[in-house]
C-alpha cells in the first residue's frame, strides 16, 4: 500500500519536470492497467539508454479474420476445411504500403529519427530504429522507468501506464515495443516441482502449488478397476471412447510445446510404456528445436514427461509426435518464440521481442544459443497442444490481440491450437484475483481469467476426475481434488458468435450469484471441452508419479483431435482446423459427455457450477470419441 502511494507521489513530480509534449494531437495507444506481480518501478531510465525500438504495423483484413475463418471452419460453410496456403496468409495480412509510410514519416519528421536509422523487418510487419530513451520519451509521449523484479532483483525498462501517438499515426499501428510489455515467461499448468521454482525465481508464478503427489512409488494398476486412484492410458481410452488405429500417420501430424528449462528424462518412455504400453517401447518424439530449444539434463521433468507420454500413448505407435522444445536453457522462451519458429511473417527479429522477457537470440550469455532466431523454419502441426499460460492481467490488451490474431491466421491453414485453461479456478495461478482498477492482489473480488484461453481461435480444455468410488464407466465430475479447474470469462476478448448461444443458455438458466463486474458478461467464455486432470500415472526419473492439472487434460483433448485427423485424411479429407465452431453446433455437442456436478472455486466464491449443457467449469464436457468422429467425417 504504503509503496503504490509513494509511486503515485513519485511520478506526479516527475510528470510536472518533464518536458513539453510536442505539438501534434495525440491520442493514448495502449496502456497498462497493472503491473505483472513481483515488478515495481525504481528509477527513471537514463535518457541516453538505447532501446531497440519496433513498431509493429497494423495488419491488412484484420477485420475479416473471424469470417475468412468461419468460411474454412464453420460445418455448414461449402468450403469447409478448404484451408489456405501460409503464403495465402502472409499476403493477406501484409502491412499496406500506406501504414508503412505513415510510420516513416512520423519518426522522421516528428521524431528527427534520421531514415538511414530505420528498417523494415523482412516480412514486412515491423519498421525497427535503435533510439535513445529521451527520443522515445519525446516520440511516444511517456516516460521510461526501470522496473525491479522484487525475487531477484532483474531489471527490466518498461514505460509507465501510457504511450501516446498522433491520431494519424495511431490507426496505421499494432504496439510498439518496447514500451509496457512484460512478455513474463509463460507458466506451466499444473505439475510443478520444487526445482522449477529455484530455477525460475522471477518468472513469476512459478511455484504455483506443486501438483506432482510425493515421492513414493505408487501401485501400477494396468486393470480398470482404479481408475479412481490413478489415471492410466486404459482408464482414458474408456473415458472417452478412445479406441483407434493410425491410418494415415505419414499424412498426419500433431506436436506438444514446451519451454526450457522443462525438460524429460528419455528413459521414462520405456518405463511408462514397459508398463502401460509395451509395442512402444524404443518410441520417442521428435525433437523441434526452436531457439536453441534441448533437452536440460537437470530440468524440471513433470510437465513435459506428462504431456509427452500421454500423446505418444494415446496416438499410438505409427503417429510421430514433434516436440516443439522452445528456448534455451538460459534465457528460456516465450509464446512469442514458438509463434516466430512456426510462422515468418510473425517473427520480430532483432527488435520485437522483449529483450529483458522474451528469449532474445542469439543470446550473449556463456551457454546461450548462438544462433539467429528462428523465424518460420519449423515445420507445423495439425494439432499442437500447450500446457503453459498467462494471466490476461499481466500483458496488455494490444499484445494479446495480436498474439490470438496470430493463432487465428495459423489456424486459416489448418491448424488447431489446443491450450489448457489453468488449475485455479476462477483466481490467478497463485490465487490473487484482480481490483476494480485491474491489479492483481489476493483477496480483491473480479475473478482473474488466464490467457489465452480467453482467446476464440484456441481451444481451451477444463479438468475433470473420477469421483472417488466410482466406476471408469460413471459420469465424470469438475475436478475437485488437489486443484480447481480454469475457467471464466475474458475481459479483453468479446465473445464470438459461435458459443453466444451457449453461454447465454448457461447465463439465463443458472444465473451465477455474483454482483456486476464480478466477471464479465460479454466476454469470451471457456473451457470449451475438459478431459480427466487428475492422478496421471507418469514416469519421472525411474519412478511414477501423479500428476495433475488442466496441464494433462490438454494433451488428452489433443491427442483425441488427432485421431480425427487421421481418419479424416484417410479418406482423402482435409483436417479439421479451427475446431471451435463445429464443437458448439448441437449436433456435436452431443457428442461430448456432458458434466454437470462440481465447480471451479476461486476469489472466495464457488466460482460457476458446472451445470447440464455448456458451463464454464467443464466447456461443453469431455469428449466421446466414437462418437464425434462420424460427425467430422461427414463434412466435407
Ligand atoms: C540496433 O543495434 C544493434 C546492436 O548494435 C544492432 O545489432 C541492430 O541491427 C540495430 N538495429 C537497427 C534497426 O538498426
Ligand atoms: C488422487 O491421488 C490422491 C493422492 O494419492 C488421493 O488422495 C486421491 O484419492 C486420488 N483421487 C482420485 C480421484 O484419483
Ligand atoms: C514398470 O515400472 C517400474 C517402475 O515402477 C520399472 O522399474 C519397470 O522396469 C517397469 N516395467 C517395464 C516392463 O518397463
Ligand atoms: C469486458 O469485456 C469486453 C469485451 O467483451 C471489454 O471490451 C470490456 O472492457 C471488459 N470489461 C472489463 C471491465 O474488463
Ligand atoms: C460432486 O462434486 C462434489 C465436489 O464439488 C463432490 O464432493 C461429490 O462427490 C461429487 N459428486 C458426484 C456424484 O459427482
Amino acid at each position: 500500500m504504503l509503496l503504490t502511494h509513494s509511486l503515485v507521489l513519485g511520478l506526479a513530480s516527475f510528470a510536472l519536470a518533464s518536458r513539453e509534449p510536442i505539438p501534434v494531437k495525440r491520442v493514448a495507444h495502449e496502456s497498462r492497467r497493472s503491473l505483472p506481480s513481483g515488478w515495481s518501478p525504481v528509477r527513471r531510465a537514463e535518457p541516453d539508454v538505447i532501446l531497440p525500438l519496433s513498431v509493429g504495423l497494423a495488419q491488412s483484413n484484420l477485420e475479416n479474420l473471424e469470417a475468412y475463418l468461419l468460411d474454412v471452419a464453420h460445418p455448414d460453410s461449402p468450403h469447409y476445411s478448404k484451408h489456405w496456403t501460409p503464403k495465402e496468409v502472409a499476403t493477406a495480412f501484409r502491412p499496406s504500403a500506406e501504414s508503412y509510410d505513415a510510420v516513416r514519416e512520423w519518426l522522421v519528421e516528428d521524431g528527427s529519427i534520421d531514415a538511414g536509422r530505420i528498417v523494415l523487418s523482412k516480412s514486412g510487419n515491423w519498421i525497427m530504429a535503435n533510439v535513445t530513451v529521451a527520443e522515445a520519451e519525446r516520440l511516444l509521449g511517456t516516460q521510461y522507468f526501470v522496473y525491479e523484479h522484487a525475487e531477484d532483483g532483474r531489471e527490466h525498462v518498461a514505460c509507465h501506464g501510457t504511450y501516446h501517438l498522433p491520431e494519424t499515426v495511431s490507426k496505421h499501428v499494432d504496439l510498439i515495443t518496447p514500451t509496457l510489455h512484460f512478455d513474463v515467461k509463460v507458466r506451466r499448468h499444473g505439475s510443478s516441482d520444487k526445482m522449477s521454482a529455484a530455477k525460475n525465481v522471477g518468472s513469476v508464478g512459478f511455484g504455483a502449488a506443486p501438483k506432482i503427489d510425493g515421492g513414493v512409488l505408487h501401485d501400477i494398476f494396468p486393470d480398470l478397476e482404479h481408475c479412481d486412484e490413478t489415471i492410466t492410458l486404459a482408464c482414458l481410452r474408456v473415458l472417452y471412447d478412445f479406441v483407434y488405429e493410425p491410418l494415415a500417420a505419414n499424412k498426419n501430424s500433431i506436436g506438444v510445446v514446451e519451454y526450457t528449462p522443462q525438460s524429460h528424462n528419455p528413459s521414462d518412455f520405456d518405463i511408462f510404456f514397459g508398463n502401460y504400453s509395451k509395442d512402444q517401447v524404443g518410441e520417442r518424439p521428435t525433437l523441434i528445436s526452436i531457439d536453441g530449444g534441448a533437452l536440460t539434463p537437470g530440468g524440471d521433468l513433470g510437465e513435459s514427461s506428462l504431456d509427452l507420454q500421454y500423446v505418444l500413448g494415446l496416438v499410438g505407435k505409427k503417429q510421430e509426435v514433434l516436440l516443439y522444445q522452445t528456448g534455451d536453457a538460459i534465457e528460456s522462451g516465450s509464446f512469442n518464440n514458438l509463434l516466430d519458429g512456426l510462422d515468418g511473417s510473425y517473427c520480430t527479429f532483432e527488435g520485437g521481442d522483449d529483450p529483458s522477457q522474451d528469449g532474445v537470440y542469439p543470446d550473449p550469455n556463456p551457454g546461450g544459443f548462438k544462433g539467429p532466431e528462428d523465424c518460420g523454419d519449423k515445420p507445423t502441426a495439425y494439432v499442437i497442444s500447450t500446457s503453459y499460460g498467462y494471466q490476461e492481467a499481466d500483458l496488455t490488451p494490444a499484445y494479446m490481440q495480436r498474439q490470438c490474431e496470430e493463432y487465428g491466421k495459423l489456424s486459416l491453414t489448418g491448424i488447431t491450437f489446443v491450450y489448457s485453461s489453468g488449475d485455479a479456478g476462477v483466481a490467478g495461478f497463485d490465487g490473487s484475483c484482480l481490483t476494480d482498477d485491474g491489479q492483481q492482489v489476493l483477496g480483491a473480488s473480479r475473478f482473474n481469467p488466464t490467457f489465452p484461453g480467453g482467446c476464440p481461435y484456441v481451444t481451451s480444455v477444463g479438468a475433470t476426475q473420477v469421483v472417488p468410488g466410482h466406476k471408469v464407466t460413471d459420469r465424470e465430475s469438475a475436478v475437485f481434488q488437489r486443484f480447481p479447474s480454469g475457467g471464466g470469462f475474458s475481459n479483453i476478448f468479446a465473445r464470438p458468435d459461435f458459443q453466444k448461444s451457449a453461454v447465454a443458455g448457461y447465463l439465463e438458466k443458472f444465473p451465477p450469484p455474483y454482483a456486476p463486474g464480478v466477471f464479465n458478461t460479454t466476454g469470451r467464455a471457456f473451457p470449451d471441452v475438459a478431459a480427466n486432470g487428475l492422478n496421471y500415472s507418469v514416469a519421472i526419473n525411474g519412478q511414477f508419479r501423479l500428476v495433475s492439472g488442466t496441464s494433462a487434460s490438454a494433451p488428452t483433448f489433443a491427442s483425441i483431435l488427432s485421431a480425427i485427423n487421421d481418419a479424416r485424411l484417410a479418406i482423402g479429407k482435409k483436417p479439421v482446423g479451427w475446431v471451435n465452431p463445429a464443437l458448439y453446433t448441437p449436433s456435436f455437442a452431443l457428442a461430448f459427455n456432458d458434466i454437470v456436478n462440481g465447480s471451479n472455486p476461486g476469489c472466495g466464491t464457488n466460482g460457476f457450477a458446472a451445470k447440464p449443457g455448456w458451463d464454464p467449469v467443464s466447456g461443453l464436457g469431455t469428449p466421446n470419441f466414437l462418437k464425434l468422429l462420424p460427425h467430422f467425417l461427414l463434412l466435407p
